[in-house]
């Protein structure tokens, strides 16, 4: 059936058919291009609009396309797109009658819907997939409840922390993540069937019962908003792009820490590379290339919001051209997520170094002013004026955080606010220790063991509820 030869004369010349055909990305809604012509048939037969032995006969030659798959379908440029060579599929099976199938029906309604079908099971599988790596950041957690490591602020060190503290951010950041992918879908889950063209149609449809059949919450509300809008499509990639920053950033990590300077993890092989000339090198390409493919996501989202920026209301063939970009946005996503995934559990969190690290560099310099507040108690600004002043005194000197003690602190103090301290010199080692630092916050959020352990727990429970959602 060739659908130019009513209103046009001509063909394509070969090269514009090939310019403006979407078969190539197509393929990815041939599947869901199926279930859509299979519930429009369905309830245009229950709703008599096409003779009953007619809906039959398409019904069938849906289940056989279904069968044989897309490689039964004539893919040439000049049938446009896959819902041509879908419905040219059914009419070599049954002759005209198939033309029933796109009663009250439009490309424009059919296109939107299958994106939103195709679109909600990738959602799922990436959610899957956000679920498990949550998971296996719980296990790795609980086995680094006590491993310190010095925190960072600027790059610099900042606090002492531990690992299972560290790593309960990544969590954190990715159940936002798949949070907002719950959101998007929510918010997608209408279906824009039966929009048609952009005003529905005189026939008796009914657009609750194909929402129904497709697995959607309900029909949309607007027919010329069911086919104009594609912002499901924007906030999904946005969603994404944010899921991919969080990969990008724990790749960040993974390379700098693995560093001769940091030595504070080592990757797996399998997850590193060797230089070509430099024998010696052990090199975490693998991050790397997260950390730019990671990338390809914030230029689709943007190609995919210029595209959608001031088109005029329902279907323009524009909206074809944001399909590709989110194929690229899923896909790229999709591997990313799961070797990020894969990479930071091959992770081996070196201990030793995290301690060494912590006690090296003042990091308990605002423990120390705490303690000044808690036990002489003085203002935190003139705590805080006082190790810092005892800290660079301390530099200059050459001294190490732990040469600092309660007569030292004096002395400064004395400088400062013309009095001592008197602070017990117990208790100052004891300020000066990043064990016991850890230790003491115990507030909600913080890296007290126990505090992460009840992270742990409150993350364990939303994992468990959302796998068996
Ligand atoms: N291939 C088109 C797309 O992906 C759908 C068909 C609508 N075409 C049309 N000429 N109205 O958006």
């Amino acid at each position: 059936m060739n659908l130019r030869s009513g209103r046009l004369k001509g063909q394509m010349k070969s090269e514009v058919a090939d310019f403006t055909s979407s078969l190539e990305f197509d393929r990815r809604i041939f599947r869901a291009d199926v279930l859509c012509n299979r519930a429009h048939t369905t309830m245009l037969t229950e709703q008599e609009i096409i003779p009953n032995d007619v809906g039959k006969k398409i019904l069938k030659a849906l289940d056989e396309l279904e069968k044989e798959g897309i490689e039964a379908l004539d893919l040439d440029s000049a049938v446009e797109d896959i819902h041509m060579a879908v419905e040219n599929y059914v009419t070599s099976k049954i002759g005209p009658d198939a033309g029933f199938m796109h009663t009250a029906k439009s490309r424009n309604d059919q296109v939107t819907t299958d994106l939103k079908i195709a679109l909600k099971e990738e959602i799922k599988e990436i959610e899957k997939e956000l679920l498990l790596f949550i998971h296996i950041i719980i296990q790795m957690a609980e086995e680094h409840l006590d491993t310190i490591m010095v925190g960072y602020t600027h790059l610099q060190h900042a606090q002492p922390t531990t690992f299972a503290h560290h790593l309960l951010s990544y969590a954190h950041a990715l159940k936002r993540d798949y949070g907002r992918l719950q959101d998007v879908y929510k918010r997608m889950d209408l279906c824009p069937l039966g929009s048609a063209a952009l005003t529905t149609t005189s026939f008796p449809i009914n657009r609750n019962r194909t929402a129904a059949l497709l697995g959607f919450s309900g029909p949309m509300e607007n027919s010329i908003d069911g086919v104009s809008s594609r912002d499901f499509i924007a906030e999904t990639v946005f969603a994404l792009t944010l899921l991919g920053t969080t990969l990008s950033k724990i790749s960040e990590e993974l390379i700098i820490w693995s560093s001769y300077e940091f030595q504070m993890v080592e990757l797996g092989d399998e997850f590193s590379s060797t230089s070509s000339i430099m024998p010696q090198k052990k090199n975490p390409d693998v991050a790397e290339i997260i950390r730019a493919k990671t990338a390809l996501l914030n230029g689709e989202l943007v190609t995919i919001l210029t595209i959608i920026k001031s088109l005029p209301q329902s279907y323009n063939r524009d909206l074809q051209e944001v399909t590709p970009h989110l194929w690229n946005a899923t896909d790229t996503l999709s591997s990313a997520l799961k070797i990020t995934r894969e990479m930071l559990a091959s992770a081996e969190f070196k201990g030793a170094r995290g301690e060494e690290l912590a006690r090296a560099n003042f990091s308990a310099a605002t423990e120390l002013a705490d303690l000044m507040v808690k036990d002489a108690g003085l203002p935190f600004r003139t705590a805080h004026k006082i190790v810092g002043r005892t800290v660079s005194t301390a530099l200059d000197k050459g001294m190490k955080a732990e040469d600092i003690d309660a007569q030292f602190l004096d002395e400064i103090s004395q400088e400062i606010t013309g009095k001592t301290l008197q602070i017990d010199e117990n208790i100052v080692k004891k300020a000066l220790d990043p064990v016991e630092i850890i230790k003491s916050r115990k507030v909600i959020g913080g890296p007290a063991p126990d505090m992460v352990k009840d992270s742990i727990k409150d993350l364990k429970g939303f994992v468990d509820k959302n796998n068996s959602s």
